[in-house]
This record gives C-alpha cells, sequence and structure tokens, in this order.
C-alpha cells in the first residue's frame, strides 16, 4: 500500500536504500564474500562478449552496466534496444552471453529476443524484479532484483537495483578470473555507502522540490547531459522527467549538444548537467557556460570531489562506476516532483502501461 504517500513512485524512490541494503544480504556472504550462482558465474566467464538487451528504463540501466562489467569483469558488452535486436541480429561472437534486463520480466520485445537466443542454444540471465516472470522461465538463468513490488509506472527502485545486480556479477566474475581490478572492488562497502548516500538524498528531497519549481514549473523543454556513466543516467533522467511530466526532454552527451542541438537553447532553456567523471569534469562545466552563454538555466547534480559551492546537488562521493545509484535519485526526484506540482497523476501517465506485452 501506499501508506501515508499521496503516490508509489515517491514510495519507490524513498525505499531505494533499503533495496541496496537488501542487495547487499543477498548476494554477500557473512565473510563479505560475494555470493552468485556459481553456473552463472562459469558461463559468463567462459564468453567473449556480452550482450545485454532491454527496453526504456532497463536499457538505459544496461548502458550504465557496460560500463561497470567492461571494467571489473573485463568482457566486451553490447547493449542493444531489444525492439530493434530482435529484426536485425548483428553477427555475434564466437561465445556469446545475453542478459535480459526487464523490471516485469513480460516486455514482449525483449520476449522476441530471447525466443531467438533459445532456438540458437545460446546461454542467458535473466535480471528481473519478478520470480517466474516469462523472461526468467525461458532463460537458461536468472538474477532477481529484491526491489519488491514496483507499481508506479515510471521505473525508479527497479533501474537502480538493474545497476547493483550488474556490478555484483561483474565483480564475481571478474574475481573468478582472477581480475586485481575485481578483487579491488570493494562492492559490498560500495553499497553501504550507496545507500547512506541515498538516504542522505532522498532526506533532502524539498530542495529538489525547489529546483522543479524554479526552474520546470513553465517550460516545455529541457535537456539533460552529461559524459561517461553520466551520459547513460542523462538519458534516464530525461526519460523519466518527459514521461512522468510531459516536458520535452532529451539526454544527451555534454559534448555532443554543440554539433547541433544547442541551436534549441533560449533564455531559460532547464539543462540538468552531471558530473561524475573525474577525467571530463572540467570539460563538462565548459560545456554548462556554453549553455549559460546562451540563457540556459542550468542545474548541477555533482559529486563531492568535484563540487563547487554554488552546485544545485553535491552527491555523496562514491566509486565513480557506482555514482549513477546516487545521480539517479535527484533525476527521479526532479521527475517527479515536476509532475506533482502540475497536478498529475504522476503514477499514471498518459499512454502508457506498466509491462508492455506487445511489440
Ligand atoms: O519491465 P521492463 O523493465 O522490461 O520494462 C521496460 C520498459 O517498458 C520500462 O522501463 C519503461 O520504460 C518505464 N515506463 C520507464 O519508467
Amino acid at each position: 500500500s501506499k501508506g501515508t504517500y499521496e503516490f508509489y513512485m515517491l514510495k519507490e524512490i524513498d525505499e531505494q536504500p533499503a533495496v541496496m541494503r537488501r542487495l547487499s544480504q543477498t548476494y554477500f556472504g557473512a565473510d563479505g564474500d560475494v555470493r552468485v550462482e556459481q553456473s552463472i558465474v562459469d558461463a559468463v566467464a567462459e564468453s567473449d562478449r556480452i550482450y545485454i538487451l532491454a527496453a526504456g528504463t532497463s536499457y538505459h540501466a544496461g548502458l550504465v552496466g557496460k560500463n561497470i562489467i567492461e571494467k571489473y569483469a573485463d568482457i566486451p558488452v553490447e547493449v542493444g534496444l531489444a525492439s530493434e535486436f530482435g529484426y536485425h541480429f548483428p553477427k555475434l561472437s564466437k561465445k556469446p552471453f545475453f542478459i535480459f534486463l526487464s523490471q516485469s520480466g513480460e516486455t514482449a520485445d525483449s520476449r522476441v529476443v530471447l525466443k531467438q537466443v533459445n532456438e540458437r542454444n545460446l546461454p542467458s540471465l535473466t535480471m528481473t524484479n519478478v520470480e517466474g516472470s516469462t523472461l526468467s522461465r525461458e532463460a537458461t538463468y536468472t538474477m532477481l532484483l529484491e526491489a519488491g513490488p514496483e507499481i508506479a509506472v515510471a521505473s525508479t527502485k527497479a533501474y537502480t537495483a538493474q545497476i547493483a545486480v550488474q556490478a555484483i556479477l561483474a565483480k564475481a566474475v571478474g574475481e573468478k578470473k582472477g581480475l586485481q581490478d575485481a578483487k579491488d572492488f570493494d562492492l559490498k562497502n560500495q553499497l553501504a555507502l550507496v545507500a547512506e548516500g541515498m538516504q542522505e538524498l532522498v532526506d533532502g528531497k524539498e530542495k529538489i522540490d525547489e529546483l522543479a519549481k524554479k526552474y520546470l514549473a513553465n517550460t516545455r523543454n529541457a535537456f539533460y547531459i552529461g559524459r561517461g556513466v553520466d551520459y547513460a543516467v542523462a538519458l534516464e533522467g530525461a526519460l523519466k522527467l518527459k514521461e512522468v511530466s510531459y516536458i520535452e526532454t532529451e539526454g544527451f552527451a555534454a559534448a555532443e549538444l554543440k554539433h547541433g542541438t544547442i541551436a534549441l537553447i533560449e533564455d531559460g532553456t532547464p539543462v540538468i548537467a552531471l558530473i561524475n567523471d573525474p577525467a571530463t569534469a572540467d570539460l563538462t562545466r565548459g560545456n554548462i557556460q556554453e549553455v549559460e552563454s546562451r540563457g540556459a538555466n542550468v542545474m548541477t547534480f555533482v559529486g563531492k570531489d568535484f563540487a563547487r559551492k554554488d552546485d544545485d546537488v553535491i552527491l555523496p562521493q562514491v566509486d565513480y562506476y557506482m555514482s549513477p545509484l546516487l545521480t539517479a535519485v535527484p533525476a527521479q526526484l526532479l521527475a517527479y516532483y515536476a509532475s506533482k506540482n502540475k497536478g498529475l497523476d504522476v503514477d499514471k501517465p498518459r499512454n502508457l502501461a506498466k509491462s508492455v506485452t506487445v511489440e
């Protein structure tokens, strides 16, 4: 039930610290060792390329997962939109492994791909929130997201759970392969820091409500920009904002705006800039100046180590690869308040269903 909450979306955003702790309990032993079913770890470790297939928010979680898996498991990853992949299979590697990300486990576009994967007798894993769902039953393996029922149409806690579960798999596979990066990756501690950081962010939600009131109340459009994993979160932030508030929002690689889209920046256009990547933080600051000088109202969500006093949201510092777990929270809250402040039905945006069982 919603309890004292007006909408499930906010309840589900608030539940994220608890989901991170639950995942830590599920996937780590008392000794602190990562615990993933041995057959899954072996099958992934043997593969020469991972294909992640999903739709919508789950696809965006896959884009973050690619960065984490390549870093800690050292396996190349291709992320595909299931709806495209299903009818235009790329040339596969010799030992492919397929991962399906799906909150519901029922998405028709993903089922089309899995059907063909099974026809070719290739190994697959579904990461899903719903035990016994179709994609779970039809795949070789399953890992559960442990996020609890997600009711709001806009996915929030399943997105962060998908990122965390991909990190758990990456660490387990990397360790199995004897990789130093994976052994050094203190994921259990990172998940604890993430849970604490998420709590801090949800406790500070009024600040995000103020930002939504100040910058998003009357706008027709908006942009999210970022580089590296922040680019992936920019895409998700944009989807979240548009699906619940109907503000036309695009997510962009920060440097790419100036190759055309900057033409859309006018006086008062909101731009949300995400900065967590040490390698490109200064460059993104430059991109912020470019849009500010053209009149944009910029909101910044920045990791503590790179933050300046006047940044709007300062994110508790975690590993760069884990930073999407925190950056997502103010992005989700911003979408929530933009929608609620307009008097919209946050949980049931027009034209959308919770699970999309048609192609
Ligand atoms: O259940 P799934 O994760 O397979 O659903 C995929 C998308 O339909 C879903 O993420 C959709 O984009 C949400 N409305 C996003 O908030």
